[in-house]
């Protein structure tokens, strides 16, 4: 099938790459020249496992195309995907002036029947907006053309979105046209063989499914750091406490891991785009506003831990910190705990040595050249001559380090802990004053 996506950003690139990778025929639309000229040379704009070869190996196929010609665009694909980014504006709400543009932009040069899909994360009323602007704009245009309009939400993760996209969980589908269906059962075929995973419904209720789900992971998050938190003043070990919970079945081990906060691009807009829009229809959604709160609180954590064992005496320290993604697997740095954590430490007037196995060039690009702020290498150089080890993101290389060369290395043997890394028994026998979250000497009980 012929499918245009409009906005290379994270959910349309991968987007477009497993859909020609399937055999459809895609064209992909941005208004940014530099990146579209980029990817036709094979440059991918972003880090993520499996999606430059995937890109690659389409573009040279010829069934992925790029151009700025949104014109090209409108005509190519009977299925126009909207898949632009809806950045919060000044007060958090999703701004939608992007989604507009590019429906405004498909009613103007559309010639027949388009199906229109609403990928981005877009408030619920705005498949409606969408519908308006067309149909305004085919008025003005004196045309009697239809089209349908389709909310269908991405739910990929990043560090994991070629593999969710290609195997997604479900395949959420709002519209109130079931004659929209049938292009769609074909389009995502590929992706829906041995169970049905698609869902449908209407498009109010569609758009409301992604903010929920973002929502609800975000809940699940903030109320094991709540835990994590409690467990320090009561004497208890969270790890213990998670396992102790998550063996039941309605609760699940998944998602509960404390830590120093949620980030990325996704979880802080989401809460926060929900909580403004209950807020414009007189809604007060008390628990959302806990769930934001809880984490941005969390994100302090690591430092008021520091501060906690240094006192005062913070002035020309050096911190070696591991991990400046706000996961693993990604070089995003968007809303991650490593910034807050960094901020602070210097704000306090300590210099951080860092190392993060793909975020290096993203935090050169936010922070640029500073004295304060040392890139390094290797996780084993950060260490040299700091203070303490910090742990804001759980890599996968992070977690057997070599202790001694670390006990050699630092000018103390101590870790702060934003993941929950270690044991702390093996630490402390190991000579090492060890802070994680809800367990550790974070404990410090108050009765
Ligand atoms: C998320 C959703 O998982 C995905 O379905 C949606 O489409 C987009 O938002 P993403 O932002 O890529 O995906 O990352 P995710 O793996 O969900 O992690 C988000 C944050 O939560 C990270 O900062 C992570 O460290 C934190 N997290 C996650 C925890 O602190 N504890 C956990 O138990 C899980």
């Amino acid at each position: 099938m012929k499918v245009t996506v409009f906005g290379i950003g994270y959910v349309g690139l991968v987007q477009a790459a497993v859909l020609a990778e399937v055999g459809h025929d895609v064209m992909c639309v941005d208004i940014d020249e530099n990146k579209v000229n980029a990817l036709k040379k094979g440059n991918i704009p972003i880090f993520e496992p499996g999606l430059a070869p995937l890109v690659q190996k389409n573009y040279e196929a010829g069934n992925l195309h790029f151009t700025t010609n949104a014109k090209t665009g409108v005509e190519h694909g009977s299925i126009q995907f909207i898949a632009v980014g809806t950045p919060p504006d000044e007060d958090g709400s999703a701004d939608l002036k992007y989604v507009t543009a590019v429906a405004r932009t498909i009613a103007e040069y559309m010639i027949e029947h388009k199906i229109v899909i609403d990928k981005s994360t877009v408030p619920v009323g705005t498949a409606d907006k969408v519908r308006d602007v067309m149909a305004a704009e085919l008025r003005q245009r004196g045309c009697q053309l239809s089209f349908d309009v389709v909310s269908n939400p991405e739910f990929l993760k990043e560090g994991a979105a070629v593999a969710d996209c290609m195997r997604p969980e479900r395949i959420v589908l709002g519209t109130d046209n079931s004659a929209a269906i049938e292009p769609l059962r074909e389009l995502y075929e590929p992706f829906n063989r041995n169970h049905d995973r698609m869902i449908l419904m209407d498009i109010r209720s569609a758009e409301l499914t992604k903010y929920a789900a973002n929502c609800m992971l975000a809940t699940k998050i903030s109320f094991m750091n709540e835990m994590a938190n409690l467990a320090e003043l009561l004497g208890a070990d969270i790890e213990k406490v998670r396992q102790g919970i998550g063996s039941d079945p309605r609760i699940g081990y998944h998602f509960i891991y404390p830590g120093s906060g949620y980030g990325g691009s996704c979880f802080p807009k989401d809460v926060q785009a929900l909580i403004r829009t209950a807020e414009h229809i007189g809604y007060q959604p008390k628990l959302l506003q806990a769930v934001e709160q809880v984490n941005n609180q969390q994100k302090h954590k690591l430092a008021q831990f520091i501060q906690q064992h240094f006192g005062n005496d913070i002035q020309g320290k050096i911190f070696a910190l591991w991990g400046l993604a706000f996961k693993p697997n990604t070089d995003d740095m968007r809303e991650a705990s490593s910034r807050v954590l960094m901020e602070t430490l210097w704000q306090l007037g300590a210099t951080v040595q860092a190392y993060d196995p793909e975020a290096m060039s993203e935090a050169q690009r936010i922070y640029g050249q500073r004295a304060d702020l040392r890139l390094m290498g290797t996780k084993e150089a950060a260490l040299q001559d700091a203070d303490a080890l910090v742990i804001c993101t759980e890599w996968q290389n992070f977690r057997v380090p070599d202790f001694d060369l670390m006990k050699k290395t630092l000018k103390q043997p101590l870790i702060f802990d934003g993941r929950n890394l270690f044991d702390p028994d093996r630490l402390y026998a190991r000579g090492f004053t060890y802070y994680a979250i809800g367990r550790g000497a974070s404990v410090q009980p108050v009765i």
